[in-house]
């Protein structure tokens, strides 16, 4: 039985947009309990030593305090509060007041909880704390002399090698070497860190902004050491994670903790400044690029070494170099990562960990090897297409990287373009022209989903995935209502809960890809089981016919060859009292990861216009052109990458986290400070995919498009303001005093 295929593809309304538009949508934070208390997080103010001394008693007198939470009195955690450390998909080491050590500035080291938020605050910026300091780490250039290699590289090897390229690199008629650097960047999503946590005997309900409600309670489960089935988790909407939201961190657990000692729920909060810190970042990254070329722009070998920042506490590497393993082909390649560690919270997963920041550094290297070689930066990268997966050497399940050169170039009149920096002008102003290329790896896990016919007749399908603000809710329907042959307002999905059917973190941007084939599978066994019902049933009008005859279609059971031998579905549920029809389907991946390498890709260009008397750059027009398997909605899909490259833009131009090297505090810590672009700063926009069928990546086709969108934009962006300036910034992000 095949699906219809009247929904996906298609550019479908988001299905929460309404409730979020209205309000209706209940956030983490917006749920109310009878009972509920506010907590307000306390941080450390040192970067490094020991708390001497915690005075809560005054604060404790303070008006609606109910309590005052820290190594004092906290409750004694197994292992240390450790004991979900390492838990995939990356159980951190949280600072849950077990002790008195600091390992940075801006650690929890207490919580307030009160009445009211306000009165918890009161009581959290009263609360007297003495440190003894001890020296802290909090200078990448310093520290990095102790560099040191990571365990592992997304459960693979830290540094690979190909060839020899160091001798391939001799004879080699051009060579070229350069470092380049990526700040720390926190993600900032619009919905920043919260939970609630309720716990009712034994058993804790966390209402959580989260990217993986399984992990959650699994996580708060073994840190408390009771049955994971006694906490579940809740969380119908998130509100951007990028990543941040993928872990546990500290206040999750934290908020339990105070909940049970309080024996009432506990909400707690991150105020912004809160998510520059204890929730990750992106790491500081240093890598130096070497490339050698033949005459013709043939690679002969590339090397690339990434540093980057992990904390005292945990390694968390940035897996920068895998793009390089991957996207070009080349006999003599090198990579390697090592960590540099210093006193700041540890870093995570931030959109397209590892290519966003490695694909600024390989696709800058290239373009700066192809003035080298006076050769169109195009023209390089075709002249070292990789056929087949240059790492595994596994043929591309699909892959339409040379489609997307060709048809962007096209689309932003790239022939135009005058190579020689500093040529293209309108009046003052210089005009850049820059491309790169954007990948990302394609992922999938195991995910389970159930499909039930209601008593009203409409289809409702589950699992426990989440929505971060994409589109899975909307997606999900649509392949659901293509599977049962319903219209789409006959389907109903619903995520969030812990207790449906398990599914995967929605990270790496895995969820339409692992969540899509079980919602499909879910709903075609229960399509099976309502033809088969009917069909068995002599008071049915397709009674005794072979259930291949029987389709489903626009919501009717209907014959094949006669339709008007037709019923409702509920026609046969209303002829079995009390019977339900759901099947509840897990699927899994096969075997073609093994056998394929697997990948998005895509072209970008980017037009910049620059000021040259001020160094002001302005994007005028970003251009993505895409090959990502089958886009399951064309306009929450095209919202998707555009949020991509508009970050890319960001990282490009504005992010950049600054560090008071004193203290090891982020001195801008707010969104007045820290900057993202805003309507004003973007510029067009131009994104094409193209039609790419990929029947061996999963059986909804899609390669998964939550991250891709933000690789090769910096260098993009990096390569245009060259080409306007002649000046090559190596250092993210491109401010204005780089330029002047
Ligand atoms: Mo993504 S950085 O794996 O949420």
């Amino acid at each position: 039985m095949n699906p219809s295929q009247a929904y996906v593809g298609q550019a479908v309304s988001r299905e929460d947009g309404i409730a979020k538009v209205t309000g209706q949508a209940r956030y983490a934070a917006e749920f109310t309990l009878p009972n509920l208390t506010h907590a307000a997080l306390v941080l450390s103010t040192v970067a490094s030593g020991r708390i001497s001394r915690i005075d809560g008693a005054a604060v404790e007198q303070m008006p609606g305090v109910l309590l005052v939470m820290s190594f004092n009195n906290a409750p004694t955690l197994p292992e240390g509060g450790h004991a979900a450390a390492g838990a995939p998909p990356s159980g951190r080491i949280l600072s849950l007041l077990q002790d008195d050590v600091v390992h940075y500035n801006g650690e929890p080291v207490a919580v307030v909880v009160a009445q009211t938020l306000e009165q918890a605050r009161a009581g959290a910026d009263q609360l007297k704390i003495s440190y003894v300091g001890a020296p802290a780490a909090l200078d990448f250039e310093r520290a990095k002399a102790q560099a040191y290699p990571p365990k592992a590289i997304m459960g693979g090897p830290v540094d690979s090698l190909r060839g020899d390229p160091v001798a391939a690199s001799a004879p080699a008629a051009a060579r070229f070497s350069a470092v380049y650097t990526t700040p720390i960047q926190h993600h900032n999503p619009m919905e920043p860190h919260a939970t609630i946590a309720h716990w009712e005997g034994s058993r804790l309900t966390l209402y959580d902004s989260t990217q993986f409600v399984a992990g959650v309670g699994k996580t708060v489960a073994k840190t408390f050491g009771i049955p994971p089935q006694s906490v579940r988790t809740l969380c119908l909407y998130t509100g951007g994670g990028f990543g941040s939201k993928g872990s546990v961190w500290s206040h999750v657990v934290l908020a339990a903790m105070a909940a049970q000692k309080l024996n009432r729920p506990v909400k707690l909060v991150l105020d912004r400044t809160q998510m520059f810190g204890m929730v990750g970042s992106r790491p500081h990254t240093e890598q130096s690029v070497s490339l050698a070329a033949d005459a013709d722009g043939r690679l002969a070998a590339i090397q690339h070494r990434v540093q980057s920042h992990t904390s005292v506490m945990e390694d968390w590497a940035e897996t920068s170099a895998l793009v390089t393993r991957t996207l070009y082909a080349c006999d003599n390649v090198a990579t390697s990562h090592r960590l540099v560690k210093l006193n700041l919270g540890v870093p995570t997963f931030t959109r397209a960990p590892g290519e966003a920041t490695g694909s600024f550094a390989l696709e800058v290297a290239l373009d700066e090897l192809a003035y080298q070689l006076k050769l169109d930066p195009i023209e390089l990268r075709l002249r070292n297409y990789a056929q087949t997966d240059p790492d595994s050497g596994r043929p591309f399940s699909s892959k339409s990287l040379r489609e997307c050169y060709v048809q962007g170039a096209q689309r932003f009149g790239w022939a135009e373009r005058n190579p020689d920096p500093g040529s293209m002008r309108d009046g003052e102003t210089l005009i850049g022209w820059g491309m790169a290329s954007a990948t990302y790896p394609t992922r999938r896990s195991p995910a389970s989903a159930s499909a039930r016919l209601l008593p009203d007749g409409r289809l409702l399908v589950r699992s426990a995935s989440q929505d971060l603000g994409t589109g899975t809710y909307t997606i999900m329907t649509q392949i659901a209502a293509d599977a049962m042959g319903f219209p789409l307002e006959s389907v109903r999905f619903e995520l969030g809960d812990s207790r449906f059917p398990a599914a995967p973190v929605s990270g790496g941007s895995q969820s339409a890809a692992s969540v899509g084939p079980a919602v499909q599978a879910a709903t075609l066994a229960l399509r099976a089981k309502l033809i088969a019902a009917a069909v068995a049933d002599r008071a049915s009008p397709l009674f005794q016919l072979d259930p291949a005859q029987v389709e489903i279609t626009g919501g009717w059971l209907q014959s094949r060859g006669d339709a008007s031998l037709r019923e409702a579905p509920l026609a046969v549920l209303a002829r079995a009292p009390g019977q339900t029809l759901e099947a509840v389907t897990e699927a899994k991946p096969g075997d073609e990861q093994g056998r394929f390498a697997m990948h998005s890709f895509g072209a970008i260009f980017a037009e910049v216009r620059v000021d040259p008397a001020l160094g002001v750059v302005r994007v005028s027009k970003l251009s993505g052109t895409y090959g990502v398997g089958r886009l399951l909605n064309a306009k929450t899909g095209r919202s998707q990458l555009m949020g991509g490259m508009v970050w890319g833009q960001s990282m490009a131009l504005l992010e950049r986290s600054d560090l008071d090297l004193r203290y090891g505090r982020y001195v801008n810590g707010n969104l007045g400070e820290y900057h993202v672009p805003v309507n004003a700063d973007v510029g067009e926009i131009d994104i094409v995919v193209l039609d790419e069928h990929d029947t061996e990546v999963n059986p909804i086709g899609a390669k998964g498009i939550g991250e891709i969108g933000i690789t090769g934009v910096a260098a993009a962006i990096a390569n245009a303001v060259y080409h306007a300036t002649g000046r090559r910034v190596r250092d993210l992000p491109i401010t204005l005093d780089k330029l002047i």
